[in-house]
């Protein structure tokens, strides 16, 4: 369990894919930025058993225990030759607008550059995410540029925003201050 003041982030487990699946397959929980694929609880249970070792979920918690959404950080290939931690996020409606996710990334930042040798992760959001962006702009994240007409979802192509902390950036772990 990593713990945060806010909320904790707890490894998906087991008893977690319901909740999952059930957020995955809704169109309020996903947002207004893509599709809910629909997708059967046993697929994500296949998923997370066959996840890479390099990439993890973790259930963001409030301290009462809520689940209130999730974090996840994969390897992501760029290019063919080269690799970068990416993360994203997913908060239920009802516990958005309290500084849980920026709550999130803060722990996870401190996680990473603690725990693996990489210098650099990196979030793909669409660029209308406005709350996204705001996020990674709030902690630490540096805007590299747009990548055109990436992602197809609703029945449009969407213009994605990179965004990068190094670990130069990052410094030193925040969340304990
Ligand atoms: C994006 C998302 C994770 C934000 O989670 P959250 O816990 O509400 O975020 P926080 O409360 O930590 O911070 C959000 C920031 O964005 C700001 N914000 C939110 N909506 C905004 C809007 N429409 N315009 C401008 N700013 C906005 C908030 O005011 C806050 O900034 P502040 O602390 O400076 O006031 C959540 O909305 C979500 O799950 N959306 C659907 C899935 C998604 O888009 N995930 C990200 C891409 S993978």
């Amino acid at each position: 369990m990593l713990e945060g003041k806010k909320v904790n982030l707890r490894v998906i487990d087991t008893e977690d894919i319901s909740t999952y699946a059930e957020w995955m397959n809704d169109r309020a929980f996903v947002g207004e930025f893509f599709i809910p694929r629909q997708r059967a609880h046993s697929d994500y249970e296949k998923g997370f058993k066959e996840r890479s070792p390099d990439s993890e979920t973790l259930i963001i918690e409030t301290k009462d225990g809520t689940k209130a959404g999730w974090i996840t950080f994969f390897l992501s290939r760029f290019g063919g030759y080269a690799t970068s931690t990416e993360i994203g996020y997913m908060l239920a409606p009802e516990h958005r607008g309290k500084g849980y996710c920026t709550e999130a990334v803060t722990i996870i930042l401190d996680y990473l550059f603690l725990l693996q040798k990489t210098e650099r992760i990196q979030a793909v959001i669409a660029d209308e995410n406005v709350a996204s962006k705001r996020i990674l702009e709030k902690t630490g994240f540096e805007r590299e540029g747009v990548l055109r007409k990436l992602v197809y979802s609703i029945g449009k192509w969407w213009n994605v925003t990179v965004y990068s902390i190094l670990r130069e950036e990052w410094k030193e772990p925040r969340i304990l201050k």
